[in-house]
């Protein structure tokens, strides 16, 4: 049985004031769902008081980037070592509007997995296909594509307690929501990959679903069996809608 990780992504919102009040709501929350890894991964900048506020609590911090780099002369970027000082835990890599807006590649996305991997930091690969190409039938080669440039670089080993969250481009933050069997079908097969290489790393390794996922929706989606939780943007945003996610998962 997987434990389930329930992950917010705040994206480019908030401010100091409103990170310490969602930290709060959150953390109290999360106190009484002890069988859920809950994440939330506010901007850089306010990592050091989202930290802050959630020592001591059940709840973790994450990042939404990572730099593929250690350090030197590369500007505006921040190094896994840096954020896991702070106490970050977690790194998403490789999130679609990442990959559109600053042309990351599947190999940049890689180099990220194992820059996070080195610092302790556990990552969160994204993958996921556009609606062009789920309708041109390529949803699990463009998944698995993505997948296999982190398993070719980083290897079984290298994999580590690393995470997979599905999410369909056309999804996220559309309110159109993948069905739970759709989601379930490329989750399957990305285990199933997984299992290629390494049955235990199959077995252990926890695949979350992204997009347009809400309270309304998320026991629907967790209920399947190889969706271990859920990566959340829009829905993160509020502490109770957030929360409902966990205890959805909980629940599955
Ligand atoms: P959404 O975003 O929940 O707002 O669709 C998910 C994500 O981009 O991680």
């Amino acid at each position: 049985m997987r434990r389930p990780l329930v992950c917010g992504n705040w994206k480019l919102n908030g401010s100091i004031g409103r990170t310490g009040e969602l930290i709060d709501a959150v953390s109290s929350g999360a106190a009484s769902l002890p069988g859920v890894d809950i994440a939330v991964c506010p901007v850089f900048v306010h990592l050091p008081v989202a930290c802050e506020r959630a020592a001591g609590t059940a709840l973790a911090v994450g990042v939404q980037d990572v730099s593929d780099q250690v350090g030197g002369a590369f500007t505006g970027e921040v190094a896994a070592a840096m954020v896991a000082e702070i106490g970050a835990r977690f790194a998403i890599v490789g999130h679609s509007e990442r990959r559109a807006r600053h042309g990351e590649t599947d190999g940049g996305v890689a180099a990220k997995f194992m820059a996070a991997r080195a610092s302790g930091v556990t990552p969160i690969l994204c993958v996921g296909e556009t609606l062009s190409e789920r309708d041109a039938g390529e949803t699990l080669a463009v998944v698995t594509r993505q997948l296999d440039a982190v398993l070719e670089a980083a290897g079984v080993t290298g994999f580590g307690d690393g995470a997979i969250a599905y999410e369909p481009v056309w999804a996220i933050g559309t309110g159109r929501t993948a069905t739970p069997e759709q989601a379930q079908e490329v989750h399957a097969a990305l285990r199933g990959r997984l299992a290629e290489q390494d049955p235990a790393l199959a077995a252990r390794a926890r695949v979350v679903y992204g997009g347009s996922m809400k309270g309304a929706n998320a026991a629907e989606l967790m209920a399947m069996p190889d969706i271990d939780g859920g990566l959340i943007g829009g829905a993160s945003l509020d502490a109770e809608e957030f929360l409902a996610i966990a205890r959805a998962a909980a629940a599955a």
